[in-house]
């Protein structure tokens, strides 16, 4: 079987119908409470237009969007999106993924994240900095949800082997809830997300459990703006926790296994 040939860029275009198009993607594969609102990534978009080179103190963010190279000619349909940042100092950050309905399983999730980690070494370069690591997390399911949910957690886990990532067993970060927020609503349940994380120019060995809490600490401080003594912080992190590597398979607990083999 000919496998089709994705290609994937980096947009500084937000009229492009194509990066329209990965807004309404974005809103569609996201819950409310998972995702930032549309219009900053537009501006993050516009910013990169505007300047291509960066500092030391702010984030490089990068919307990559990808499709099929056959189709770009003519009939240009957007396979999927990755939006995410370099943060000087610390790693690389993939905030958001999403594949259409229409181009899964074809490697377009693939090709996107190691393009985004392309991406960062390339920040980190541009600063002379090394690349310890790209990070990204995701929400598992509760054990209760339904087949479907835990057919895609199964595809994450999969998608996230297939590039290199692990994931960092042993921690529940503890984030704001994004839909919440925006209906001023201040008592809503955070969302715990599962952590993973994708050596780069270190080895998988370096990333013991101490290097594990000082990077997911420095990742509450640095996305959510949250320190020691905030509830967030603190149930992210309690005395006695001891993250580790474990291979990203090891995410699907054996009752997805079951059901969706
Ligand atoms: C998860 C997602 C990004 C996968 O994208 P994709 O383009 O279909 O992934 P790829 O084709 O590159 O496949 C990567 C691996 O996942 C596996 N996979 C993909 N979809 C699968 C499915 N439905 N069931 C089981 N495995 C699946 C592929 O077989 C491949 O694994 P393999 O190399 O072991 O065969 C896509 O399903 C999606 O966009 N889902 C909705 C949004 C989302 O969940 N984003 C991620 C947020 S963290």
């Amino acid at each position: 079987m000919r496998r089709e040939r994705i290609l994937v860029w980096e947009t500084f275009d937000v009229n492009d119908p194509l990066t329209q198009a990965a807004g309404d993607l974005y809103e569609k594969t996201l819950a409310p409470e998972e995702r930032i609102p549309w219009i900053w990534i537009e501006k993050a978009v516009e910013g990169r237009r505007r300047r291509k080179r960066h500092f030391h103190n702010e984030w490089t963010k990068h919307l990559l969007l990808a499709a099929l190279e056959s189709e770009l000619e003519y009939q240009p349909r957007l396979a999927g999106y990755a939006y995410g940042a370099y943060l000087p100092g610390f790693g690389g950050y993939l905030c958001y993924l999403g594949v259409a309905d229409w181009a899964r399983r074809l490697g377009v999730g693939t090709r996107l994240m190691e393009q985004f980690i392309r991406q960062m070494a390339v920040d980190a370069g541009e600063l002379g900095e090394p690349l310890p690591f790209v990070l990204w997390e995701s929400r598992r399911p509760e054990l209760a949800d339904p087949e479907p949910a835990w057919q895609l957690w199964t595809a994450r886990m999969r998608l996230f082997h297939r590039v290199g990532g692990w994931w960092i067993e042993g921690v529940n970060l503890l984030t704001p809830n994004f839909a919440a927020d925006d209906e001023g609503e201040e008592d809503a349940d955070p969302v715990p997300l599962q952590v993973f994380l994708r050596p780069v120019d270190e080895p998988a060995t370096a990333f013991d459990s101490e290097r594990l809490r000082q990077i997911v600490a420095r990742l509450q401080q640095t996305v959510y703006r949250r320190g020691p003594g905030d509830e967030l912080f603190d149930q992210t992190l309690p005395p006695g926790c001891q993250p580790r590597l474990r291979p990203a398979l090891n995410a699907i607990p054996a009752r997805a296994v079951m059901v969706t083999q």
